[in-house]
C-alpha cells in the first residue's frame, strides 16, 4: 500500500486594488447580482458572474423556495443559462460574492459542492481550467486557478 497526498494551490488577494482590473469588474457584476438574489428563507445571498470567451458576462444569484430543496444557488443558476444561451462558448472565469443578511460576511465564501460538480461538467465539457475567484461581502478574495483544484478526485464523463 502507499499513501496518496492531494494538494491544492489558492491565491489569495486582500483586497480588489491586487486583482486584476477584468476580474475586478466581474466581481463588481457578481455582487450587483448578490443584491438580487431571491434568499427569504437563509437571508443568505450570493451572486455569481460568469466571463465568456465571447466576451459575454452571465449573472446569476441563488434563488429559493418555500420547498427548500427546490432552490438553486447562485452559482448553478449562472451557470445552467451560460450553458443554455452560449453552448459553444468557453468559460474563463467565474466570481462569486456572498452575504449574510443578519451579519457582515467577511470571509471568502467557497462554492458549495454540488456547484463544484455543476462547473467540473463544463470545465470537462471545454477541456480548458475555469478560474475561480470568490469572496463574502468585503475581505479577501480567493482564486483557484481551476475547478478541478476544488475538487479533487471528481466523478466525470471518463468514468461512464
Ligand atoms: N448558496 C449558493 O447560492 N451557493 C453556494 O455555493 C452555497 C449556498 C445558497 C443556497 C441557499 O439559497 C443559501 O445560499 C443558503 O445555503
Amino acid at each position: 500500500m502507499k499513501e496518496v497526498k492531494i494538494e491544492s494551490q489558492l491565491i489569495v488577494f486582500d483586497n480588489f486594488n491586487e486583482l486584476p482590473k477584468d476580474v475586478v469588474s466581474l466581481m463588481e457584476k457578481a455582487i450587483e447580482a448578490r443584491r438580487n438574489a431571491y434568499a427569504p428563507y437563509s437571508n443568505f445571498l450570493v451572486g455569481a458572474a460568469i466571463l465568456l470567451d465571447n466576451g459575454e458576462i452571465v449573472t446569476g444569484n441563488n434563488q429559493e423556495n418555500a420547498s427548500y430543496p427546490s432552490g438553486l444557488c447562485a452559482e448553478r443558476t449562472a451557470i445552467y443559462y451560460a450553458g443554455s444561451q452560449f453552448p459553444k462558448a468557453k468559460i474563463l472565469k467565474m466570481a462569486l460574492t456572498a452575504g449574510s443578511q443578519k451579519e457582515p460576511t467577511t470571509t471568502p465564501i467557497p462554492p458549495c459542492g454540488a456547484c463544484r460538480q455543476a462547473i467540473a461538467e463544463y470545465e470537462v465539457k471545454q477541456d480548458t481550467p475555469i478560474e475561480i475567484y470568490f469572496m463574502g461581502e468585503t475581505g479577501k478574495i480567493v482564486k483557484s486557478a481551476s475547478l478541478a483544484n476544488l475538487l479533487p478526485l471528481g466523478f466525470d464523463r471518463s468514468f461512464l
